[in-house]
């Protein structure tokens, strides 16, 4: 093996301090895996998600994209939301967003990446629904934190909105979304006191989105 053995060097180190602390360990998590939590979060390489919220293999079951986008034709995350709730029988969904993503800076800079500008059309569309108070704000990045915020009360909304989630309320399956932001520059999680336990909670979202727009 020529090429990137300084990886499997840190993968052999890390196999072998897990089983050191729990011999057992990837024994028990061959048989299956249980995890109560799905999170959908952006691929920024600085928003790790299992490090972040200090859970161990098996214990997160995940889904990322750019600007952690939930759109109702996106056929790989809804299969990811349906196993994992169908499935899995997570009871918590955790979409989290980041100050500081790279998306969110693209569409309020309309920045032209590529391919990706099709993408952060999702997140353009965000902005365009709250253009007025983004545009009021004239530090760009309190304008690009809002945004942040702003983009994660509206793909909770989405993840809301699907069948899966819909569905599985109905059905009473205990099923809980919540709404978070990451600080990249401090390491802290931020609750944006967003969660759904069922679809008569979806109006919390627009106050929570007022809460959002009218916080200084
Ligand atoms: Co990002």
């Amino acid at each position: 093996m020529r090429f990137l053995l300084n990886l499997f060097e840190n993968n052999r180190a890390w196999a072998q301090r897990i089983s050191s602390e729990d011999p057992d360990f990837f024994s028990k998590l061959s048989q299956q895996q249980q995890p109560e939590y799905l999170w959908i979060g952006c691929s920024d390489a600085r928003v790790p998600a299992n490090e972040i919220v200090g859970l161990l293999p098996g214990e997160l079951f995940v889904h990322r994209n750019v600007a952690n986008v939930v759109v109702h034709t996106d056929l790989n995350c809804l299969s990811v939301v349906q196993f994992a709730i169908d499935v899995l029988k997570v009871k918590h969904i955790i979409v989290c967003g980041h100050y500081g993503c790279g998306g969110i800076n693209a569409v309020i800079n309309r920045s032209e990446l590529g391919l990706i500008d099709n993408w952060l059309r999702y997140v353009e569309d965000v902005y365009l629904k709250y253009r007025a108070p983004l545009d009021a704000i004239a530090d760009p990045i309190q304008r690009a934190d809002k945004l942040c915020e702003l983009n994660v009360v509206e793909q909770v909304e989405n993840l809301c909105r699907t069948t899966v989630v819909q569905n599985a309320w109905k059905n009473g399956q205990p099923l809980a979304v919540h709404g978070w932001v990451y600080r990249v520059d401090d390491g802290i999680l931020r609750d944006l006191n967003i969660c759904l336990n069922n679809a008569n909670e979806m109006p919390t979202l627009h106050a929570a989105a007022r809460r959002i727009v009218t916080a200084t």
